[in-house]
């Protein structure tokens, strides 16, 4: 709840998460489409550690920033709160798991362990995206009138500051990729100015042309 008793504003969030779904989902198909593909598999393999980085930035700054403050207020069910703390400790193994397989996997292109890391992402998918839901569903709308506005800036800033300057741009690209104009514009609200700019101007041509190499 802000300052003046308006519920925080938590929709950047579900424009996130379909990032994490829509991303991850590809993953298995880009992992395969690159096997003994080297020039191939160093696009995927960038592309892959960047997601891994998105989606380790964002559970950790839930972990850090959020989640106690739900627990301290004592909103919310507690057994719904363990849940999604195993639920991202289930996701996190998977991830470490897929970060000590890539560096050799994006030089080596090998077939197998390119198979074996599709097979992994396939497997914990159904998780992530029970979890995806249940925090919009059953989370946000607490979320929104129990945290403060600053407190939710302050996880929005964490997720922000992890991404490196470079790639700030194409990453909003992937925000905004399936948000429709309204919710757009609403996200685009809490973009300073100058990289809204940066955007229009050549953020979105590097987006496009990135995620087209990507997917093929
Ligand atoms: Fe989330």
């Amino acid at each position: 709840m802000s300052a003046s008793g308006t519920p925080v504003d938590t929709h950047e969030m579900v424009l996130i998460h379909r990032v994490l779904r829509r991303e991850f989902g590809q993953l298995p198909r880009l992992f395969r489409s690159a096997a003994d593909d080297r020039a191939r598999s160093k696009v995927i393999g960038a592309h892959a550690r960047e997601m891994l980085d998105f989606l380790h930035t964002h559970h950790t700054g839930e972990d850090e920033l959020l989640f106690p403050l739900l627990r301290e207020r004592a909103v919310l069910d507690p057994q719904l709160m363990d849940r999604m703390d195993a639920q991202h400790m289930q996701v996190d193994d998977a991830v470490r798991a897929l970060e000590a397989e890539l560096p050799a996997w994006t030089a080596s292109a090998d077939a197998a362990v390119g198979e074996r890391m599709a097979t992994r992402v396939e497997a914990t998918m159904p998780t992530l995206i029970a979890h995806l839901a249940e925090e919009e569903q059953q989370l946000l709308p607490i979320v929104s009138v129990t945290v403060t506005q600053s407190e939710w800036d302050a996880l929005a800033k964490h997720g922000m500051s992890a991404i490196p300057l470079t790639r700030r741009l194409v990453i909003l690209g992937h925000i905004t990729e399936e948000a429709s104009d309204a919710e757009r514009q609403r996200f685009m609200q809490v973009v300073p100015a100058p990289a809204r700019l940066a955007y229009k101007l050549i953020g979105h041509r590097q987006f496009t042309r990135e995620t087209t190499a990507i997917r093929g």
